[in-house]
């Protein structure tokens, strides 16, 4: 497994792989790794050659409140996975190089960017969009490989890769759960032992969403409602945002239909989690 600090580096060693022929997958990540972000690099090693992952906390997508000093970092756990795994390549760039001194260019994506997740955490799809693409200058992958957890930040990097016409195809990995429904994520590590059993409650309210609208439930309200009652059934809860949206544009929807996407933002206790639930009648 090759590790490039240097984005030249990285970019030399991906052409040099392109010209013998082979297919580039790329799993881009922030460290602090977990079966949800290995499931991913699993995913890009049966679609592809060669598996790049990136590991960079990346500053700009955080808010000056949020917990970008606060996030876990373990580089040597991190690469000690992933040398277990089909990688090939590990990109582990200094902010330094990724945003030289002075740079005042950000890739931004103006419709899907200010709802939820965005709404919620202003500037912060700026610096993901901003972020990823310079990253697939970088790496200049075939494919990139992206998680159903963060749903959102999936529809606006394929919406970004389509408008700036980049050529690349992106894979979706399914949300990988712990045995008692919680998502992976890097922040549950922020959650005590009582908010940690709280925080099942998330996935049991979009269980709840996905049960009413297959017994014919349309009215959104309805199911908001639901949703949040189970939600708030626990003392450490405050909802941060419930919605019931087309998961590709990422409209509101009043009355649910036949592919819907429900997503939430909850604290529990200080911690603030996201998950989501896809429902699509008929499949
Ligand atoms: P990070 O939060 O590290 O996530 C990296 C990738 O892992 C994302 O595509 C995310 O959706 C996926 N992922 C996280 N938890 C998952 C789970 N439980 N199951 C499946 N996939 C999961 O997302 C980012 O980093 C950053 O915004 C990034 C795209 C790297 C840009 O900085």
């Amino acid at each position: 497994m090759q590790r490039f600090r240097r984005p030249a580096r990285m970019l030399e060693w991906s052409r040099q792989q392109r010209c013998a022929g082979d297919v580039i997958a790329f799993v881009p990540t922030m460290g602090a790794l977990h079966q949800g972000h290995l499931s991913l690099v699993d995913l890009a090693a049966e679609r592809a050659d060669r598996v790049v992952v990136s590991i960079f906390v990346n500053p700009a997508q955080f808010g000056p409140s949020e917990d970008f000093d606060l996030y876990p970092r373990d580089l040597e756990g991190d690469l000690k996975l992933l040398s277990e795994r089909e990688v090939d390549a590990v990109l582990i760039p200094d902010t330094g190089d990724l945003y030289p001194a002075g740079f005042t260019t950000w890739v931004v994506e103006e419709e899907l960017s200010d709802k939820l997740e965005g709404a919620a955490r202003p500037g912060h799809f700026r610096g993901v969009t901003t972020v990823v693409t310079k990253l697939l200058l970088v790496v200049e992958p075939d494919i990139m490989i992206l998680g159903q957890k963060d749903a959102q930040q999936v529809a606006v990097l394929k919406r970004i890769i389509h408008d700036l016409m980049f050529p690349v195809d992106v894979i979706v990995g399914p949300i990988i759960r712990e045995p008692d429904s919680i998502a992976l994520s890097s922040r549950n590590a922020y959650l005590s032992g009582e908010e940690r059993k709280q925080a099942v409650c998330l996935h049991d309210s979009l269980r709840l969403a996905r049960k009413l609208l297959l017994e014919g439930e349309v009215d959104s309200g309805v199911v908001m409602d639901a949703m949040r009652e189970r939600i708030e059934s626990e003392p450490s809860t405050r909802v941060d945002y419930i919605a019931a949206v087309h998961p590709d544009t990422f409209e509101t929807l009043d009355t649910l239909s036949d592919t819907t996407l429900f997503c939430l933002a909850v604290f529990v206790g200080d911690t603030r989690l996201i998950d989501n639930e896809l429902v699509e009648l008929g499949n």
